[in-house]
């Protein structure tokens, strides 16, 4: 089974791709409602509620767990991954974490992620790429470091958008998710002094949801970088590598979360993804105040 983590609603929209991409193989799904959104957070505390998640899947038995949130991925996964894993038990049992900016940085150079110096014809590429992301994720620097490492002429401009995912999160009118999306492009165009940027990654999983209102108010010519996606091809290219993941699963799907009330959750889901099954409530896999 693959397990597959976000703060709160957002990963749906990455589990959704992955669910359509692979039929058969079982996911469950931990959204953090306690504690969302991570955005704001500090580092220390995302890391260690990222940590906790992952061990919770873990414990539900998942093999492989992907952080369905670029905040999550921005600021633990390096430290997951280098630092706590090796040192557990579960990597002796060929346990595992992946982010989401490495695929999404692949993309948007069309760069693999192994290769770290410019090469042709990337190496002349002098694009615009807009990142959009929350407090955490803009302020760790992942996205412009890792694509400067592979194209260093492209310019990335990076946007702020503190309050839109606990907005989608908490259900405010399409008037205000209208206007926050249409600030954070206000935002980018300033950096940019009016040029239509030539890609925008929406750097958080929430922002799919209101991906309509993005292509509303962005340039037409700004290509949007469709993170699902490429996190589905990425997931497809790994798990060719490393079929043993989802060997012997059976296309089964649970989502959990750890707010009190699985029923609003569910419902709150179904507005983003209609037949998603309903939300069962976990025990709090670690208290954001400890
Ligand atoms: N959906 C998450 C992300 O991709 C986190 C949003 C939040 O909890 O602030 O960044």
């Amino acid at each position: 089974m693959i397990g597959v983590f976000d703060s709160g609603l957002g990963g749906l929209t990455v589990l959704r791709a992955l669910v359509e991409r692979f039929p058969s193989a079982s996911f469950t799904y931990l959204g953090d409602h306690a504690n969302v959104p991570y955005g704001n957070r500090s580092s220390v505390e995302i890391v260690e509620l990222t940590r906790a998640a992952t061990v919770a899947l873990f414990e539900r038995g998942a093999r492989l767990v992907v952080l369905g949130c670029n905040t999550a991925t921005a600021v633990a996964a390096r430290q997951l991954q280098q630092a706590w894993l090796p040192g557990t038990e579960w990597k002796a049992r060929g346990h595992n974490v992946l982010g989401i900016v490495a695929p999404t940085v692949e993309a948007a150079t069309q760069t693999p992620w192994s290769v770290t110096t410019p090469q042709y014809p990337q190496k002349n590429l002098t694009d615009i790429i807009a990142v959009f992301g929350t407090l955490r994720t803009v302020n760790a620097g992942v996205y412009p470091e890792e694509i400067r490492k592979r194209t260093p002429k492209v310019t990335v401009v990076q946007q702020i958008c503190s309050e839109l995912a606990g907005a989608i999160e908490n259900e405010v009118s399409d008037a205000e998710l209208d206007r926050l999306v249409s600030e954070g492009i206000a935002g980018v165009l300033a950096q940019t002094n009016g040029t239509a940027p030539h890609r925008a990654i929406l750097g958080c999983t929430h922002f799919p949801i209101v991906e309509h209102l993005f292509r509303r108010h962005l340039p037409p010519a700004t290509r949007l970088l469709s993170q699902p996606e490429i996190v589905a091809d990425s997931l497809e290219d790994y798990l060719q590598r490393h079929p043993h993941y989802v060997s012997g699963n059976d296309g089964t799907l649970e989502l959990l979360t750890t707010a009190d009330d699985a029923a609003v959750i569910s419902k709150r889901a179904r507005v983003f993804w209609q037949d998603a099954p309903a939300f069962q409530r976990v025990i709090q896999t670690s208290d954001s105040s400890s």
